[in-house]
């Protein structure tokens, strides 16, 4: 049978349901064991479907054995205890899936979610030993750690001019130069971008949701406000996943969209999370233009991995 393609719509035996959003692979057959679909469309609820429910596959569209009475019954999908195919190793697995890009899954191994239990001596041990050294190593630790205690630098960095951006809700990027000092090494200069567009009332509505943005130092005091109805925006340059750099790039289906190359999380040109595995949109940074149109932002860094932003540098 051909294999379903993710954002092929899909059909129960009564009418259609909604569209896959993941796809299932057993790690061992190499087969796809589950889909994962949106009923009623992109951003419904997800539920899994076991392949053996699955009729025949066709260019777009999947055909189920189950009504959609059936479907909406079934357990709500959860990410959890699954890994992305980009996460880990898995022999020759590209020999047998040909789905286009997007989250493909595989269920993490039982004795990798049962760590836990199995480590718990393990870790105790770990903990008593930590209480042994820790007073040793305490004084060596505080030299290394001392610039993590540095307050975050809120200083503005020019960036370049807002006249290279020639296109509305258009991502462009600007590069610079940052110095940076981390723990022992000698203070360096580091090449780093953020991404830049001059944004619609309706992009600026869905980044801003009607209000001004505040951003704060390590104290939690303001430092900046970016205006709601400024049309100017920045983002930084690492994905909120895992902090890779992204692009902007043209999407068959999508449009113009962020995309990620690293595990192939796709913004819009909001910020928004439209696929992937990242937990949060793209992260706006404090940004000013000047009368004459050089763009300076704040080089702001957030956590990588989660779902809340918390500033890092
Ligand atoms: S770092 Fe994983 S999707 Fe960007």
């Amino acid at each position: 049978m051909q294999q379903p393609k993710l954002r092929s719509k899909v059909r129960g035996t009564d009418r259609e349901i909604g569209e896959v959003t993941r796809i299932i692979v057993d790690p061992l057959s190499h087969h796809i064991s589950h889909l994962v679909v949106s009923v009623n469309g992109r951003g419904g609820p997800e539920r899994q479907i076991e392949s053996i429910h699955i009729q025949s596959v066709g260019d777009d569209l999947v055909q189920l054995r189950l009504s959609s009475g059936e479907v909406e019954g079934l357990p709500a999908f959860t990410r959890d205890g699954y890994v992305s195919i980009h996460d880990i190793e898995i022999a020759h697995l590209e020999d047998h899936l040909h789905v286009e890009s997007g989250e493909v899954l595989v269920p993490l191994p039982e004795l990798e979610r049962n760590v836990p239990r199995r480590n718990f001596f393990a870790k105790f041990t770990h903990v008593i030993g930590l209480f042994i050294g820790l007073p040793l190593a305490w004084p060596v630790l505080r030299y290394l750690m001392k610039p993590m205690y540095q307050p975050f630098d809120n200083g503005w960095i020019s960036i370049g001019n807002a006249n290279k951006i020639k296109k509305d809700d258009s991502g462009v990027q600007f590069k610079f130069k940052r110095k940076v000092k981390e723990a022992y090494m000698p203070e360096q200069e580091i090449d780093k971008n953020a991404w830049v567009l001059k944004a619609t009332p309706e992009v600026l509505d869905k980044i801003y949701h009607g209000k001004d943005m505040d951003f704060r130092d390590e104290k939690g005091r303001v430092v900046w406000t970016n205006k709601k109805d400024v049309p100017y925006v920045a983002f930084s340059g690492k994905c909120p996943h895992l902090g890779c750099g992204y692009k902007w790039r043209k999407h068959k289906v999508l449009g113009e969209v962020f995309l990620c190359p690293c595990h192939l999380s796709i913004y819009d040109a909001a910020g928004k999370v439209l696929d992937g595995p990242a937990p949060r949109p793209l992260d706006p940074l404090p940004i000013q233009v000047t009368p004459s149109g050089d763009i300076k932002i704040i080089d702001m860094e957030f956590k990588a991995g989660t779902k809340t932003q918390t500033r890092i540098i």
